[in-house]
């Protein structure tokens, strides 16, 4: 290799030495200095060149976008902000880019201006930071998972099976639509398709990953998920990618004390290694949040944030005890909230889980023992209580400005529980009796939950719109790229 990346070029001090960088221009002052980006740090290198000596016509090519291979001393730097930067004697245009065509100017844009073309918003230091932290924090969750021996089992992308129940699901056919085939009453004929039976994109691994922790232990899934919900929220992809261990022989408890170990592994391991970019993106929130009033900016900076998420237990706090604090609250009492929370078995709506963790606890919170009938069928099954009140041992985590980062529970091991509880939520047995398999031959205690990979990467680099952690979102009328 002929060049040196720069990352490795701002931490030298080998100077006097003959560096070649190659990069793309991201500004070029008073045809003289040259930034110089080539995607390895969030920092540029300067270049300087003296214009003098070099064909003007060929400076007139060094414009933002453009990649360019640079020959030159490495010198101490006299500026303040760098260490050390180029003298250019040699330079070359690799590609040009066109000023006048090129989207991206050497000023700030907006953050939905760079959605609208995410092809190119990875050329900016923002969103160079924002994927390196994702890169870590998946890296990380390996790491974790690998280091406590479990397993990394891939459950398939299509399957026949609802694993939530909630029928939020992508169809996968290869049917053409203009001769669909029907059956003699006028259904679809599914046995015509492509695996003779309806599919749809995965909803979540978990059911598959049951099956294949009740042999190994301990197992974790990390791969896409797909759902059809029409919610067009900061917080809601159609395509976006899940973490789910899946654990025999756990309880709630264990459960819970893996989800925590888990989510402060990975925190930390980001602050670990990628301080300049976690730097940057508090800086951008910092920013971000002068132009919002007093009352909205955070109280703490990202780093201080991810920080005291790391250092604190989290709350373990039950739907019942909850539901009372609601009730009892400011914004229930004065009707700010949009859904009053009056009685026993609301679903939570997240200016509910907002509440709880930004305002009363102020730190992450596990909410356990849910109403069964907000919950998804597969869930353990608590003894009816004194009120009457059917619980099920659900746990979900709910983090300052994400509300629900992790959903999980306890699964319920007995098979005629299990069955009825299908039946009473209309779920077919005979398209389930592979998964009820693990309750007929060999049943034991088992638990697991899914960590919403962006949601964890929204609260790690502190970005507020999902949109802006996964490369290509996915979301109600938008599959551009
Ligand atoms: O709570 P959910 O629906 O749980 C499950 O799918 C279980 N099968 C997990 C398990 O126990 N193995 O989803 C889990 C997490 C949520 O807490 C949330 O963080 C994230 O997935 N999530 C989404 N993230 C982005 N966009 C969406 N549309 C999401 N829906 C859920
Ligand atoms: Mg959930």
């Amino acid at each position: 290799m002929e060049h040196t990346r720069i990352k490795e070029l701002l931490k030298s001090e080998d100077f006097g030495r003959e560096v070649v960088v190659k990069g793309w221009v991201r500004t070029f002052r008073n045809n003289q200095f040259i930034a110089i980006n080539d995607g390895s740090s969030t920092k540029n290198i300067q270049a300087v060149v003296d214009f003098a000596n070099l064909d003007s016509a060929l400076l007139k090519r060094v414009n933002t976008g453009a990649a360019i291979r640079i020959k030159g001393i490495l010198i101490e730097s006299q500026g303040k902000g760098q260490n050390v930067e180029i003298t250019v004697t040699e330079l070359n245009i690799l590609g040009d880019s066109d000023p006048d065509k090129y989207p991206l100017q050497p000023k700030k844009h907006s953050l939905e201006f760079l959605r609208e073309i995410a092809h190119l918003r990875f050329r900016t230091g923002t969103f160079n930071a924002v994927f390196k932290v994702r890169n870590a924090l998946s890296f990380a969750v390996h790491k974790f998972f690998n280091e406590r021996d479990f397993v990394y089992m891939h459950t398939p992308i299509i399957t026949g099976a609802d694993a939530e129940g909630a029928g939020e699901m992508f169809k996968v056919t290869t049917f053409d639509f203009d001769n669909i085939p029907r059956t003699e009453d006028g259904k679809v004929d599914y046995k015509e398709d492509f695996f003779g039976k309806a599919t749809n994109l995965t909803v979540s691994g978990q059911l598959e990953g049951e099956l294949a922790a009740m042999a190994l232990g301990n197992i974790y899934t990390f791969g896409p998920t797909f759902r059809a919900e029409n919610s067009n929220t900061t917080r809601h992809l159609a395509e976006f990618w899940m973490i789910e261990p899946e654990m025999a022989f756990y309880e709630l408890e264990d459960n819970m004390d893996l989800a925590e170990e888990l989510l402060k592994y990975v925190i930390q391991y980001a602050l670990d290694h990628c301080p300049d970019e976690i730097e940057l993106l508090k800086n951008r929130l910092l920013e971000e949040e002068k132009n919002k009033p007093q009352s909205e900016r955070s109280e703490l900076d990202l780093v201080d944030k991810l920080r005291f998420v790391v250092d604190n237990k989290f709350e373990r706090v039950s739907y019942t005890d909850a539901i009372k604090i609601l009730k009892r609250s400011k914004p229930n009492q004065k009707k700010q909230f949009k859904y009053l929370i009056d009685e026993w078995g609301a679903d939570l709506q997240s200016e509910h889980e907002r509440y709880l963790v930004e305002k009363h606890f102020k730190k992450p919170v596990i909410l356990v023992d849910y109403p069964a009938e907000i919950k998804a069928f597969y869930m353990k099954q608590n003894e009816v209580d004194a009120n009457g009140h059917k619980t099920v041992r659900a746990m979900d985590i709910l983090f300052p400005g994400i509300g629900e980062m992790v959903g999980g529970s306890q699964r319920e091991e007995n098979l005629d529980k299990l069955i009825n509880r299908m039946n009473e939520v209309g779920i077919e047995q005979s398209e389930m009796d592979w998964f009820l398999d693990t309750r007929r031959f060999g049943s034991a205690p088992h638990s697991g939950f899914g960590v919403g990979f962006e949601r964890l990467v929204l609260f790690v680099t502190g970005m507020t719109n999902i949109r802006d952690v996964i490369p290509f979102p996915r979301t109600p009328n938008n599959a551009e790229f």
